[in-house]
């Protein structure tokens, strides 16, 4: 029997973990920059938790959740995003008491049952961050340019960002019966999703992709006519900072996204290097949702960004230019007794932080310099009986050929490789 993968996820092969490294690394340096620290959940967390924050009707909840009962009759679902869980221990933990304003990040796997396709998948990986505590617009924009200036940093230079405002419980309700009563009178004629919206989720219909859905709406009331004095004040004060910050950006007032715990701001960065599945990131705000997971109420906002994607993005525009890490040295051995000391060299120098390699296989001399070549070594040195009587070798310089001469006993290595 041959064993695959699972439909919609992926292996991520040594030919491309480095680029993950790579991404990895910088999102770790620049939430530090914007003084964010690392939490890690577990992935599977109880079922009601992403119910009652991401909501009962939402997409994800009602039909893309890994949902199961464990042997004690427990209802799990493996996380489908990071803010659920990442709220969940804020409070579990009183972070609150650790300092007023709780800012943190994740790197990691998150799950949804959805029709795999480029840039879609069964599980993929989001970085993302959650400050929680303050209600500063300021804030907010703060989580626009963690992502834009993660993507700068990894070169990628084309990118969209989406503002909304989505209201409050104070705005939202007014616009919801207002916008709910338009949408009836074409209900006839709604594709079979948005009729189903227009009970659950009325706002989410005019996020519709579909065409005669976009026609039939065109002229309904938006959003933004609709917010009290405060989230509008807080949507200006959003779009004033993100002027100074000089962030190109475009209020799109159908902008909704897929998931009910926004409050005030929400937005999404696109690329067009994507196609359909064009969302590069997207987040918002959410000063409900502590104290409706059981938290002292606190105000809250966060992104988060598909790793797959932006990968995607980068071979799509040839931008991902890192290379494979590479044996600093590499020790070829001609004979039996070579063999033993190249085993033990290595084993001094990798305990100096030397990446070193050598053959296992007891392959010629020829071999070994092509696998040396094909691991793109800096280095080789070649050991055979001449070099262990003298205790002295040649250790060469791949690009350049030039050669410097060792002694074995203490292996000075050129400058720069320690
Ligand atoms: P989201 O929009 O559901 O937001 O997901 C964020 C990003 O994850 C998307 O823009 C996309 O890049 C990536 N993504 C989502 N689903 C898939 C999939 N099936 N395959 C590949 N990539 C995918 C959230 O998850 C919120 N938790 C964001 C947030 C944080 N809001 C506040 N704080």
């Amino acid at each position: 029997m041959k064993f695959r993968a699972i439909k919609g996820t992926k292996d991520i092969l040594p030919s491309e973990s480095h680029h993950w490294q790579w991404v990895e690394a910088t999102v770790r340096r620049t939430m530090h920059a914007y003084g964010y620290r690392e939490i890690r959940t577990p992935i599977f967390e109880q079922t009601a938790l992403f119910a009652r924050s991401i909501g009962e009707l939402t997409d994800i909840v009602s039909k893309e959740m890994y949902t199961f009962l464990d042997r004690s009759n427990e209802s799990i679902t493996l996380r489908p995003e990071g803010t659920a869980a990442t709220l969940r221990a804020y409070i579990q933990h009183s972070l609150e008491t650790q300092s007023s304003l709780t800012k943190l990040y994740y790197i990691g796997p998150m799950f949804r049952q959805e029709r795999p396709q480029a840039g879609r998948l069964r599980q993929f990986h989001q970085f993302g961050a959650e400050a929680i505590g303050s209600s500063s617009p300021q804030l907010d924009v703060e989580m626009m340019l963690l992502p834009l200036h993660i993507y700068r940093d990894l070169g990628i230079q084309q990118f969209n960002l989406t503002i909304n405002s989505v209201g409050c419980e104070k705005c939202r309700p007014t616009y919801k019966e207002r916008l709910r009563s338009e949408l009836m009178r074409v209900y006839d004629k709604l594709s079979p999703d948005s009729q189903r919206r227009v009970e659950t989720n009325p706002l989410r219909v005019l996020d519709s992709k579909d065409e005669n859905d976009r026609e039939l709406t065109a002229s309904m009331p938006l959003i933004g006519d609709y917010l009290c004095a405060q989230c509008s004040s807080h949507f200006n004060a959003v779009c004033e900072l993100l002027e100074m910050s000089k962030v190109p950006y475009t209020i799109d007032y159908r902008l909704v996204r897929g998931l009910d715990y926004y409050t005030k701001t929400a937005f999404e960065i696109t690329s067009t290097a994507l196609g359909s599945q064009d969302a590069l990131a997207g987040g918002g705000r959410y000063d409900l949702l502590v104290e409706e997971l059981g938290g002292k109420p606190a105000p809250g906002v966060g992104f988060a960004a598909g790793i797959e994607r932006l990968l995607l993005v980068l071979s799509r525009t040839n931008a991902l230019h890192i290379h494979p890490p590479v044996p600093d040295l590499y020790i070829v051995a001609l004979d039996e007794e070579a063999r033993t000391v190249a085993f033990q060299k290595a084993i001094e120098l990798r305990a100096r932080g030397i990446a070193v390699e050598l053959d296992y296989q007891g392959r010629s001399i020829k071999a070994q310099m092509r696998e040396a070549n094909k691991q793109g070594a800096r280095y080789v040195l070649v050991l055979g009986s001449n070099e262990l009587v003298s205790g002295k070798g040649m250790v060469k310089e791949m690009v350049s050929g030039k050669e410097y001469e060792v002694f074995l006993e203490q292996l000075e290595l050129p400058k720069g490789l320690e």
